[in-house]
């Protein structure tokens, strides 16, 4: 496996679930840290967690929907680390509803954050990701980005979305020595899976599900793999334990 050590990540939605996960594996890996998120208490509180294990960490508050937001970010980004190593898109929202009823605005605001934001980002920093010579962006996409249920069409097609924009952006970027994965979890226990089993009208129990900590084991890993190789898609699911 691959040293990550000393490389520079910036990692959406680290305020919270899967993307804070990541951010301390990532830290105890020794990687320098850029922490995105809306919520600048908890942004703190995920820094400080990691202040001990990496050398950098830096926290921003942003509104990934706002392109303004974005600009000034980059910028800001470029200042403090000259180039990036790691790009991890975590941040993301849903909203269930059947088609007949779901509010079309609600459909809007999951594109703007799950597809327009990774998207502009991407395009954003990409001149920092060249800069690193073997630079690696991770999507973490949904098991919805590969099958639909019902209920979940506005989220689903963002994610189908999603993979799209990943499938292309690899294409375009391998030559160049960019990896790009995607990663399909299914249902995993965090704020957002707390709020979907109470939409549902369902008693929340984390402990079936997957763990955030699954999520981020096979992300590193991926991360880690020697230069000759690339993880492209990894779907993973919760254990079914039937008695
Ligand atoms: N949990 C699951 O079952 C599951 C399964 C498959 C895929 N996923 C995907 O995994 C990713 C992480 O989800 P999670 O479960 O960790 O959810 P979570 O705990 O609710 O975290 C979502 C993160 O997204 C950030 N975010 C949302 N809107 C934002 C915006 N406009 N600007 C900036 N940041 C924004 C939040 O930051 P602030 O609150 O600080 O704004 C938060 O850090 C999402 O893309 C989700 O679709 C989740």
């Amino acid at each position: 496996m691959s040293s990550i050590k000393n490389q520079n990540a910036v990692i959406t939605g680290a305020s919270s679930g899967i993307g804070e996960t990541i951010a301390l594996d990532l830290a105890a890996k020794g990687v320098n840290l850029f922490l995105l998120g809306r919520n600048i208490k908890a942004l703190q509180t995920v820094a400080g967690k990691v202040d001990q294990l990496t050398s950098q960490i830096h926290r921003c508050q942003i509104d990934l929907t706002q392109d303004a937001e974005i600009k000034n970010m980059s910028d800001y980004i470029r200042k403090i680390f000259g180039h990036i190593d790691i790009l991890i898109h975590s941040a993301g929202v849903i909203s269930l509803g059947k088609l007949e009823s779901a509010p079309v605005e609600d459909f809007d605001w999951q594109y703007k954050t799950n597809v327009r934001a990774p998207y502009f980002l991407t395009q954003a920093l990409l001149p920092l990701l060249r800069l690193s010579g073997f630079a690696q962006v991770v999507f973490i996409n949904s098991s919805a980005g590969v099958t639909a249920s019902a209920n979940v069409g506005q989220y689903a097609a963002t994610k189908h979305a999603l993979r799209a924009v990943a499938d292309s952006f690899r294409r375009e970027v391998n030559p160049e020595g960019i990896r790009v994965i995607s990663i399909f979890p299914g249902r995993t226990a965090s704020p957002m899976q707390e709020k979907i089993f109470r939409m549902e009208g369902r008693i929340y129990q984390p402990e079936v599900l997957l763990q955030p900590q699954d999520v981020a084991a096979v992300v590193i890993n991926s991360l880690c793999l020697p230069s000759s190789a690339e993880v492209t898609d990894i779907n993973i699911r919760p254990m079914c334990k039937s008695n």
